[in-house]
């Protein structure tokens, strides 16, 4: 089976590289920049490095995964796909002229899936012939085991299907969610990170404090201040939005503190500097700084 994913981000390799891990799975992974596609096959690349360096793969394993991903741009690389998955930059118009691009390249019987984080699935297949689902993995895609296949308002029935049985082959649990903003995971876990921020402005505790009372006392792996870093502080910020502005329900409230940050350019991981100050490789909370 033949997957073209779109955009080669953090979240397109990691979904590349947890389809190309499984037998029976090729995978096109495009970008807008070939060069910008062969970066995310990189990125893949390191990753299985560092598990061959750590003795838990061959780099023979690791070539056989490398040589299932072929890179270039979607009007290439993906007439032949039976399944997108697009993992472009999460905009609702990017995604519908994405979609309308895809719609004359792939072959008729392919379906489209969208890795969007809280956009609406229907308003992104608006216009589009092919079949349109959810198909949300999350962060580092390779190791966790969900994916929430959400069905939008023109989603058929045997698309969603389909999905699920696909996200069976590579080892992830689908959970199936209609479409509602946030679908099940983000509408409970950003609300936290938000939370953690509120009680880190309002100098309750500490950022290491916060973290390590929700890794101890909820056995969490991570707690929500690096958790908020790891996804990023503008993802984390925009679907507070999205979820504010579907239900204008104040239980989702974007605290001011984490829009400041982003406005200050203070990202998480990404951008060097989020709660935490990621420089020289370091992890170090920025209460004090
Ligand atoms: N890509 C590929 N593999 C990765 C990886 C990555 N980016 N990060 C970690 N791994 C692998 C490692 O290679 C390792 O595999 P092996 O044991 O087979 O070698 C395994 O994952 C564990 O990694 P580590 O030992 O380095 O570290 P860890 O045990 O501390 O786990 C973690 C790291 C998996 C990230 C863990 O901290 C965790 O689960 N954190 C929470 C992540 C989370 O909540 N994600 C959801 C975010 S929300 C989201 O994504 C949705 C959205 O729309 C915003």
């Amino acid at each position: 089976m033949k997957i073209g994913v779109i955009g080669a981000g953090a979240m397109g390799s990691g979904i590349a590289q947890a389809f190309a891990q499984c037998e029976g799975f090729e995978v096109s992974l495009c970008d807008i920049k070939p060069e910008w596609a062969a970066g995310g096959k990189a990125k893949i690349a390191s990753a299985l490095g560092k598990r061959v360096s750590r003795g838990k793969m061959t780099q023979e394993a690791a070539d056989v995964i490398l040589n299932r991903i072929t890179t270039g741009l979607k009007e290439d690389i993906c007439q032949d796909c039976d399944l997108i998955v697009e993992a472009a930059f999460e905009d609702l118009g990017v995604k519908q002229k994405t979609f309308g691009e895809l719609d004359a390249i792939c072959k008729p019987e392919c379906v489209f899936t969208s890795n969007t984080s809280s956009l609406s699935i229907t308003a992104i297949a608006k216009n589009i012939k092919h079949p349109v689902v959810g198909m949300h993995f999350f962060n580092p895609a390779p190791v966790m085991k969900l994916v929430e296949v959400i069905a939008g308002v023109n989603s058929p029935a045997e698309a969603v299907q389909t999905v699920k049985e696909i996200a069976s082959k590579i080892n992830k649990t689908p959970v199936e969610v209609t479409e509602a903003a946030g679908f099940i995971v983000n509408r409970i876990l950003i609300p936290e990170i938000n939370e953690a921020a509120f009680i880190k402005m309002e100098g309750v505790a500490t950022i290491a404090d916060i973290d390590a009372a929700m890794k101890l006392g909820a056995n969490v792996p991570m707690g929500p201040l690096e958790l908020g870093d790891y996804i990023g502080l503008d993802i984390v910020v925009a679907i507070m939005d999205v979820m504010f502005n579907n239900t204008h329900d104040a239980k989702y409230r974007c605290c001011p503190l984490l829009r400041k940050m982003v406005f200050g350019g203070h990202l998480g991981v990404k951008s060097g500097k989020g709660f935490y100050n990621y420089a020289n490789g370091g992890k170090v909370a920025t209460d004090a700084q």
